[in-house]
Formats: structure tokens, sequence, C-alpha cells
């Protein structure tokens, strides 16, 4: 809820479509007649559509904020619900609205007139969709959204994937709404780990017979992770039998952190290997970062960059000994201590985090004196996060609301072939690829199909990695939804074009048009839905909008075939439709990093 209070300081441009002509005279209606200025309400869609185009609860809202004179006069929400309804009839233009009603306790439900349903088309017509969905103003608005954040030398996982697909979306949609994005990846390119990488690189053969260096295996595998998680995996098995290797494995961390050539020029092959492979998943998911040259921003980055945070800790006197370790205790945010520096002087994971948040709050210049940073991250690491934002906001860097943690929940498989039996990695190229076979061949059919799995559920939750449910053709898919698309366009394609410059004075939607306005009254919720996306980082909504966009449009389809309308000026009107659901189930992948395809 931080976030609103958020937009609250933005400016609100001057929009020109429905929802945001409600809000503002609702906004006006609040502030006049219950005296509370600088509510910005939210509308709501009804669950029952015949109930209207949107509902309003500020009226129970508000009803306990009234000062005591209000409440004696109104006595209950319901009446202010009532008196917010007589001001809005004489403020609102008079052709925006058909009906405005108060149902149950005190709901406001507003019913859209034919001629805004029209309007709308037309301004999705237009294929503006920055002037549809703008609500900040980027000069303003910056934020900074991390995501994928796969780590060097080890397996791309399902969580990567994960993070990669929402956090991209979740980008999407913040730039649709207005905000200036800007794409990280925090690679985990750092830590004692490449001390056992580089020991084992150097120490263990791949290849038995000894005919090929370990470097000519990996740089010519085509999967050069997978050789490098391999001498990662021998490392442990070999020390366990010979402890002294762990010894060896510290030393090279040191040189590496010293800076030794040797030490370095191995690391930065590892990087280079990892990051060939990472790249050509990230092409085949069109994805893409804009840090640090499309590179992101690695832990390694922050190496000696922890410095000056240790010592901002110790100045405001955030830091504590315990044992050896300085930590920061978070007592009174019900947190466990957060270590900063690890017995022997090493510092953490945390450290490197707190290094990044530094140098973002300090980038004034690229990133603004207000950024919003988010972490697209699993829910597995809740916690650990919960304590950074504490140190951060204790520090003064950031304040609350500034720093968003989106997490994901976990994959889980039924398919044996799938499974995660223990020591069996699952390959996310093996994922891809099985996906888009399934999908007879089609990247964007295939991989669409994976995202549109992924983001038609609210984010924390776990999937269930079902191929049948996936690929599906008639049910919650991505398959389903661009054969809705492909399925306008052949219409389109059938009857011809819509006349683009029809002027909005000569459509009408006529007595007979019950159907065609119950798909108009769909579509204009796609703005609200979009921003409220955005609000709540919550790329979900405008799938399952979509997904009830496609079915309305289904039914409209088998009731009102074009080519059986009674007049040219009916036909126009539910060709006009269709290429409006086109646009925005089109409009709608898009957001969510999905293709669609011309024909299926
Ligand atoms: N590389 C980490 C992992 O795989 C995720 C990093 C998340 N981002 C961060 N700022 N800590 O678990």
């Amino acid at each position: 809820m931080a976030f609103f209070r958020r937009l609250e300081r933005v400016q609100y441009l001057g929009m020109t479509d429905t929802t945001t002509l409600l809000i503002d005279h609702l906004q006006k209606a609040v502030a006049t007649s219950l005296q509370v200025p600088d509510f910005r309400p939210e509308l709501e869609k009804p669950a029952d559509s015949s109930h209207g185009d949107y509902s309003s609860n500020v009226a129970m809202v508000l009803f306990g904020q009234l000062s005591p004179e209000l409440k004696e006069k109104f006595k209950n929400p319901r009446q202010v619900a009532e008196e917010i309804v007589t001001v809005l009839y004489q403020t609102l233009p008079q052709d925006s609205i058909k009906e405005i009603s108060v149902a149950g306790p005190g709901f406001i439900n507003f019913k859209v007139s034919d001629s805004a349903l029209l309007a709308y088309l037309l301004q999705v017509k237009s294929g503006d969709w920055g002037e549809l969905l703008r609500v900040v103003d980027p000069k303003s608005s910056i934020a900074i959204v991390e995501y994928s954040s796969a780590n060097i030398a080890k397996p791309f996982t399902i969580g990567h994937l994960r993070s990669t697909i929402i956090g991209d979306a979740v980008a999407n949609l913040l730039e649709a709404v207005g905000w200036k994005v800007y794409r990280d990846n925090h690679l985990g390119d750092w830590g004692t780990q490449f001390g056992k990488q580089i020991y084992a690189y150097l120490n263990i053969p791949l290849d038995s017979t000894g005919e090929q260096s370990n470097e000519q295996i990996i740089e010519n595998s085509s999967e050069p992770v997978k050789e490098l998680v391999k001498l990662y995996v021998e490392f442990h098995k070999q020390a366990e039998a010979h402890p002294e290797m762990e010894d060896a494995a510290r030393e090279w961390f040191k040189k590496l952190e010293d800076g030794d050539p040797e030490a370095r020029r191995i690391w930065q092959k590892c990087v280079d290997w990892s990051m060939k492979e990472f790249q050509r998943i990230y092409a085949r998911l069109g994805v893409s970062f804009t840090e640090n040259n499309g590179k992101g921003y690695g832990e390694s980055f922050f190496e000696n960059k922890m410095g000056p945070v240790i010592e901002e800790l110790q100045e405001k006197k955030l830091l504590s000994e315990s044992e050896g370790a300085q930590l920061v205790f978070l007592e009174e945010e019900h947190l466990p201590p957060l270590m900063i520096i690890k017995k022997d002087g090493a510092t953490l994971y945390a450290t490197r985090d707190l290094a990044t948040d530094k140098f973002r709050k300090e980038n004034t210049e690229r990133y603004g004196s207000h950024p919003l940073v988010i972490n697209e991250v699993g829910a597995e690491q809740s916690e650990y996060f919960q304590q950074l934002y504490a140190v951060e906001y204790k520090l003064g860097w950031y304040k609350p609301g500034q720093r968003v943690h989106v997490k994901h929940g976990l994959y889980r498989f039924q398919d044996q072939k799938m499974s995660t039996r223990k020591g069996n990695t699952i390959w996310l190229n093996d994922v891809l690829d099985e996906v888009v076979s399934r999908a007879k061949g089609s990247e964007e059919i295939g991989l669409g199909a994976l995202k549109w799995n992924d983001l038609k559920r609210s984010a924390h939750l776990d999937v269930v990695f079902n191929w049948d449910e996936i690929l599906s053709m008639d049910g919650n898919s991505g398959p389903y939804m661009q054969y809705a698309y492909a399925r306008c366009l052949s219409i389109i394609n059938k009857v011809g074009a819509p006349e683009l410059d029809q002027p909005a004075a000569q459509l009408t939607i006529g007595a007979e048009g019950e159907a065609e306005r119950l798909v108009l009254r769909k579509l204009i919720q796609y703005p609200s839905i979009v921003r409220r996306a955005a609000a709540e980082f919550a790329p979900h909504h405008v799938a399952t909008y979509l997904f009830s966009l496609a079915q309305e449009f289904n039914s409209f389809y088998h009731s009102s075939p074009i080519l059986q309308a009674k007049s040219e000026q009916s036909k126009q009107l539910r060709l006009q439709i269709v290429q409006g659901v086109a646009d925005t189930i089109h409009h709608g992948l898009k957001l969510l990093g999905i293709q669609t395809v011309e024909r299926m």
C-alpha cells in the first residue's frame, strides 16, 4: 500500500479516458462533500458486470474518518454514497455516464454510456497506448527493476527463469504507465565458491585421457556451464577425502580478492562462458537489461565498494560485535540480526547488496533522488530482504515503500523426467526445448505457453508444472490467447479491415447492440487493469483480464457474426470491436513478454 502513497505524490497527467475522468470527479466530490482533501480513490470492477462497469467503496472506506458532525449528518456509509452520487450527477459530463447507483452497504456503481464506450474504441484504434495508460510523470518516477540474477558457473535455475519472466513483465508494466525504468541483473558472480572453481579448473581434468585441456573442453562446449558444474561437483567429492583442498580453494579466493592476475583470468573466463550461455536464454526469452551496457551490475562490481558501507554503518552506530562477527541488530523490527562481516573478516551477500543499493541511491544523475528499487527474487529470500530493507531504512538511504520485494513461489514437477531427484539438476535449456518441441517447434507458442503459465497466477504462488495445462487449447493458456488473437486477425482478413478513418460520430451501437456493449464494457476496463497490475507489481491481473476478454469475445463472435450484421453500420461496429479486441490482446501479451502469431 505504501506504493499508493507514493503515487499520490507524483503528478497525475491530464488523462482523457473514462476511468480517470471518474476518479477525478470522485476525488473532487469527496473533497467537497466530505471535506477529505487529497484522497485519490481507486475504482474496482464489480464482480457481477450487471452491477455496472466500475465500482467504488470510498463511502465505506471514508465513513470511519469523517468528522463527528458529518458522521452525525450521514449516519451510515450508504447515505454518504447517496450524497456523492448527487454531486457526481451535477459535475460529470452528461454523455460520459449512463447510470450511477448505490448498492449494498454503500458501493457506488457506474454504468458507462454508449458514447464513452465508442470514444474508447476509437482511442484504442489510435494506437496511442502511452496516452491511454500513463498515470505517472516519468521525470519524477524512476524505477530500477532487478531480475533474473542468475549465478555464474551454476545452472540457470527454474527460479531464475521465474525471476526473469516476472521481473521483465513488471518492468514492462511500470513503463506502460509512465515510469522511467532501468533493468538490472544482479548476477551472482562473486563469493568463496570461486576459490573452489578456480582450484578445480586448474587441478581436476575434465578429460581423463588428458588429450584436451579443461580450457579447450569448456571453450568448445555448447553448454559450458555444465562443464563448470561438473568441476565444482567433483571438487566437493574429492575434498571429502582431501580436506586440504578446501584450504587451497580459500587461498585461491584470497588471491582473487587481491587481484592476482591468474585468479582473475580464470574467474573472468567463468563469467564469460556462463554469460554466453545465459545470453542465449535471454535472447530466446526476448528479455534484456539496461544497466552496465546490458550486462547488469553483478555482485563482483561491488567488491571494492563495501568499505564505505561498513564505515557508514559504524558512523551511524548500527554495527554490533557478536562472537567476532559484525551484525546489525533488528530487534525493533522483530527480525533476526543481519550479518555484515564474518568473524574471519569476510564480507557476505548482504554486504554486497548494501553496496549495490548505496550505489543506486548515490547515482542520482541516472536514478534521480528517490528511485523505486524492486528486487524480483524467490519467496525463500523474503526474510533476508526484510532484513536488508530494514537496514537501509535505518541508514536513511530509502523510505518505506521505495524498496519492494516481488517474490515468486516454487515450481513443482509431477513429470518424472523433470523431477528434481537428488543430484539431478533441471537444466533450463532442456525445459525450453521440451516446451518448444511440444508446441510443434514454434518458439513463439512454446515459450509463450511457458510464460503465460507463470504469469497467469499471483507470482508468490507455487506452480505445479503440468504440460497439458500449459499447452491446452481450450483452457487458460498461452496458446489459447494466441489463438484468440489469430482468430481476430483471420476474421478481419476475411471480412475486410474496418474503415480506419471512420469518424466517431458515424458509429452507433443501436437498440440491438447488447452483445456489442458487453465486449466494449470489457474492453474499457483495460487501462485500469494495467494500472492496478503496475501499482501492485502483479502481472497476473493483466493475464486474468486478457483471458476473460478472450472468453467474452468468444461469446460475442458466436452470437453476433459479422457477416450477419443487419446493416453496414452494424458490420462496421463489429469489425471495429474485433480490431479493438485484437489490439488489446496484442498489447497485453506484449506487456507479459509474450509474442503473438498471425496464424495458428
Ligand atoms: N543470485 C541470487 C540467487 O540466485 C539472487 C540475487 C537476488 N538479488 C539480490 N539483490 N540479492 O539466489
